[in-house]
């Protein structure tokens, strides 16, 4: 075989067999797996080697908010390829230094200092620390409906059953109830919301914590819009305690939410702000912690303990400003919005047609519906950390109609590249409307 021909030729049953073999897939039973094989990808679409092809309504991960395939993006990788494709984290590069500069100019207030690294975990890896090193104070509040990554620390900031089994964790970290309680018992108001977080930072003892880590749109744990006012009220629980506020924007930044990052619906700043999946749209793989001006001020005499071999890499920065670029020259903020308008509609038509759904929600392209068995008693069409029948069946539907999307317990989300056309956006709602009239209820 020549080097070109790597990775061409293998059906996808081969493609799937091999993998199984000799690959550990995440967070699964490796006997429960079942993945599809992915030879090509275009716009809001990808195929398999024998030409199945399914519509994207996850953007894969979250992930590829410019859609598949973009040649600009490609030549962008390309050049930098041949020009300077790594060179270590002490030295000065051009995709580096442009990076940061565009960064500074679209990220929310005064935060235009970066650091970066390969992905969300490790964005949040290192916002510990740098809250730690700048406030010589050792606890992270984070909510329990939320998720962070999957390395030590991040692991620990996550509130959701995936923590479970690493724990005991990195010490330090302490959960907060969110302003939401599930389907059955819903929102608290903004009041109630910010009375439980201040109870918690005087039980804690102000003193001794660090930063709140929160995703200011809670992404994989239920697309949580916050009641206005939530995030204006933690910023100042925060300032009066002295206590960071951290953004986790990894999966609500770079227009999934109609805006460059959901905190700027409500005109808040945090400290710090973590970001990944859209930097890049997972053309290649980076992440960043930024951080305030006054933050990084900090380090001017203070050394800052932490390190990467791939940070700041060449590759990665590169691709980041041509998606970035990707993003501005097609307008793709409101497009988002645009669409994002006509998905709202669409979900409600979904709410007011099939009494299994429960709840909608979206901002934007980032959407999600909650099943329940009947609307007298909200109970969750799967068990909270579980699945059922049901959701099997409908999860089966999806992917033999040719849908793409993620299933979770009792909900499925709606996050398309925010390419897609109204034309796709009702194929896959139909394709959703079919799914649910399948289940008989
Ligand atoms: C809000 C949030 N933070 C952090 C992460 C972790 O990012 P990564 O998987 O790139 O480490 C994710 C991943 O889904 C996420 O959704």
């Amino acid at each position: 075989m020549k080097v070109d021909d790597v990775t061409t030729g293998m059906t996808g049953q081969e493609i799937v067999d091999l993998s199984r073999r000799h690959t550990l897939y995440e967070w699964s039973a490796q006997s429960a797996v079942d993945p599809i094989p992915v030879a090509g990808a275009k716009g809001c679409w990808f195929w398999t080697p024998e030409g199945k092809r399914y519509l994207d309504f996850n953007s894969q991960l979250m992930c590829v908010n410019i859609g598949h395939g973009d040649e600009r993006v490609v030549r962008a990788i390309q050049r930098q390829a041949e020009t300077l494709p790594y060179a270590n984290p002490f030295m000065a590069t051009e995709a580096r230094a442009r990076l940061g500069q565009k960064l500074a100019e679209i990220a929310p207030g005064d935060i235009d200092v970066f650091f970066f690294t390969l992905g969300g975990a490790e964005a949040n890896e290192n916002a510990i620390k740098l809250a730690r090193q700048v406030t010589g104070r050792h606890k992270i509040l984070s909510f329990y409906r939320s998720y962070h990554g999957a390395t030590a620390g991040s692991m620990m900031l996550t509130g959701d059953p995936r923590r479970w089994a690493a724990e005991p964790g990195i010490p330090g970290v302490v959960h907060v109830l969110n302003p939401y309680h599930g389907i059955q018992r819903g929102w608290d108001s903004t009041s109630q919301a910010l009375a439980t977080l201040e109870e918690t930072i005087q039980l804690e003892g102000p003193s001794t914590i660090a930063a709140f880590f929160l995703e200011p749109i809670t992404g994989t744990n239920g697309v949580l819009v916050p009641p206005d006012g939530y995030l204006q009220g933690v910023r100042d629980l925060c300032t009066k305690h002295g206590i960071l506020m951290v953004a986790d924007e990894v999966m609500s930044g770079f227009g999934r939410t109609g805006e460059w990052f959901a905190v700027n619906h409500w005109n808040v700043v945090p400290d710090l702000l973590t970001m990944a999946k859209g930097l890049t749209s997972a053309y290649m793989p980076l992440g960043a912690v930024g951080m305030r001006r006054a933050i990084a001020d900090r380090f001017a005499d203070q050394v800052f303990f932490g390190g990467l071999t791939y940070n700041s890499h060449t590759l990665a920065c590169a691709t980041a400003l041509a998606v970035l670029q990707v993003y501005e020259e097609d307008e793709l903020l409101d497009n988002a919005r645009r669409m994002g308008a006509v998905m709202k509609q669409l979900l409600a038509d979904l709410e007011a047609k099939h009494p299994i759904v429960g709840a909608v929600r979206s901002i934007g392209l980032f959407g999600i519906v909650e099943l329940v068995t009947d609307r007298t008693s909200m109970e969750p069409l799967a068990p909270f950390n579980g699945t059922s029948d049901a959701m099997k069946r409908l999860g089966r539907f999806f992917r033999d109609e040719g849908l793409y999307t993620f299933v979770r317990w009792n909900t499925f989300f709606a996050n398309p590249p925010l390419t897609i056309t109204e034309e796709e956006l009702r194929l896959g709602f139909g394709i959703i409307d079919r799914g649910l009239a399948s289940l008989g209820r």
